[in-house]
């Protein structure tokens, strides 16, 4: 386990939207490298970046054509290395993103796989023998390649599955898990990673971890031998290199040699409680002020995936990410305000998408781009200043990757930066606090202190510090004795004494 986790705040950037240093209207590494600094001052000491790679830009890059070559509209590899640099000189790490479970249907590998002579390449990804042949729970495309089979797509049409083999075979073109072509998958990995690896990248976001084993691989243990392998060995390699799994089940993906899993917005489960419990019609959000919700539904969730696996590594929890709605999208600045209190004080590894910051807003009713779809609307650039395309970009506004927020109050990063009672600034201050008191970090202990069915507050301990958050529109009482402590920080207004914790309408109060 490397030890920068235990104080690590991540920053994800969207590299389209982020900053556009060359003027073309789209984010570049120039753009991300010149805004290292603001990076670093919001306390933020690490960055995913999702795929820079070469890439058709059928999945916004998720379509990896070469792995080892930055998209040339992002700049060339050796920029990439220079971000690497820039980056660490001021202290903050970088994860690149893996796509380790399929790749674009224009990747040399498929080109070749794809021919009906066989070669080296043919068992790359999974193949039927016979093109009229499917089935088995998976989704082929036929009738595209000259050779006399199906394969198998691991997410859209133009994303081929790599092969890793299957756990049982039990069709005549399904291999082995330690079949040479399954076998040489994985190396091809571990040469990708290394190669990053090796010019100065700190790890990796693995792009659908949980997907690489084909069916049924249902207790993911196939899945679990192929990462055991790769991260073992590269683990050996670069042991300060972080992984980070999207896989949603940390009992799997921790056990496999991750480092963090991602608690995802999956409909029903805790994190979908907290802010985004909308999708049935009715608003449950345990952070909307008016919802009524209390935290046990989220608690029943996460609570036995932290107690499991709490040894093993660290679950993420995010604001949002580039496949969700932006968090603003259901809640208020006051309401943000205490969401994000929760988040930079709970264990585990947090992660802030570029933009939850000022609170900027998901942009209904875009048209896709690049496979967005829904997700458009999350992806749009950064909010700088008032100023030019909000500071984004000096291109023409038609020619920008995205149109920036229309709306004539969309928050930006600079009028924010004057106001002390911004979002920026409460983001700031959080974030602050938990790189100030180990005890808010990832792997302090954490243990709750009240939380009961329809009552609002939520109050837990870290280590010996006591968080306690009430998001409610009404004063909240929770019994827990807390005299002869300390505010350390607090949002609204609160009191502790030895009866208990008052805490004011929608508040937070932090003590030591
Ligand atoms: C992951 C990514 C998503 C992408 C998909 C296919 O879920 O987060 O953006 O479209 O995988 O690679």
């Amino acid at each position: 386990m490397p030890d920068w986790l235990k104080d690590a705040v991540f920053y994800e950037i969207y590299p389209q939207s982020f900053k556009d240093a060359g003027g073309d209207g789209i984010g570049d590494f120039e753009g991300i490298i010149q805004k290292l600094d603001y990076v670093r001052d919001l306390g933020c000491n690490a960055i995913w970046l999702n795929p820079c790679f070469d890439s058709p830009f059928k999945d916004a890059g998720y379509d990896v054509r070469d792995y080892k070559k930055a998209a040339p509209r992002y700049g060339t590899t050796e920029d990439l290395v220079r971000l690497f640099e820039e980056a660490h000189h001021r202290g903050i790490r970088v994860l690149l993103d893996l796509v380790p479970g399929h790749t674009s249907e224009e990747h040399p590998w498929f080109l070749e796989s794809r021919k009906p002579e066989s070669n080296p390449l043919s068992g790359r990804y999974i193949w039927t023998d016979f093109v009229f042949k499917w089935g088995g729970g998976l989704n082929f495309i036929s009738g595209e390649a000259e050779r006399d089979g199906g394969y198998v797509i691991n997410f859209f049409k133009c994303q081929p599955a790599l092969n890793y083999g299957f756990l049982h075979p039990s069709e005549s073109w399904h291999q082995r898990i330690d079949s040479p072509d399954a076998l040489s998958t994985r190396e091809a990995v571990k040469d990708i990673m290394r190669f990053w690896l090796s010019r100065g990248c700190d790890g990796f976001r693995v792009d659908m971890a949980d997907s690489l084993v084909k069916f049924d691989d249902e207790n993911k243990s196939g899945t679990c031998a192929v990462w055991r392998d790769i991260l073992g060995e590269i683990g050996k390699e670069y042991p300060e290199a972080a992984f980070a799994a999207e896989w949603c089940s940390p009992w799997q993906a921790l056990s496999c040699g991750f480092h963090m899993d991602f608690y995802l917005d999956h409909l029903g489960n805790g994190y979908n409680t907290l802010l985004r419990d909308y999708k049935s019609g009715e608003d449950h959000s345990y952070f909307k002020k008016d919802a009524g919700g209390d935290i046990l539904r989220f608690l029943r969730d996460y609570l036995p995936r932290y107690n499991d696996t709490r040894e093993e590594g660290y679950i993420s929890l995010i604001s949002c990410n580039h496949d969700t709605q932006r968090p603003s999208f259901n809640l208020g600045k006051r309401e943000l305000e205490i969401f994000y209190a929760f988040l930079f004080t709970m264990p585990g590894v947090p992660f802030l998408y570029y933009g939850d910051e000022i609170g900027m807003r998901y942009i209904e009713g875009l048209p896709t781009k690049e496979g967005g779809y829904y997700r458009t609307g999350t992806r749009t650039p950064m909010q700088w200043t008032k100023g030019k395309n909000m500071g984004f970009s000096e291109a023409e506004e038609k020619d920008l990757y995205l149109p920036v927020d229309p709306a004539p109050d969309a928050p930006d990063l600079e009028s924010q930066m004057e106001d002390p009672s911004s979002l920026y600034h409460r983001v700031r201050d959080l974030i602050r606090l938990r790189h100030k008191y180990p005890e808010l970090g990832s792997d302090a202990a954490f243990g709750v202190l009240f939380a009961e069915e329809k009552k609002n507050p939520f109050v837990y301990r870290r280590g010996s510090m006591i968080i306690a958050l009430n998001p409610s529109g009404q004063e909240a009482f929770a019994p827990v004795p807390a005299s002869g402590r300390r505010k350390v920080y607090e949002i609204g207004q609160g009191r502790a004494d030895d009866q208990g914790i008052l805490l004011g309408p929608q508040s937070c109060l932090i003590l030591k």
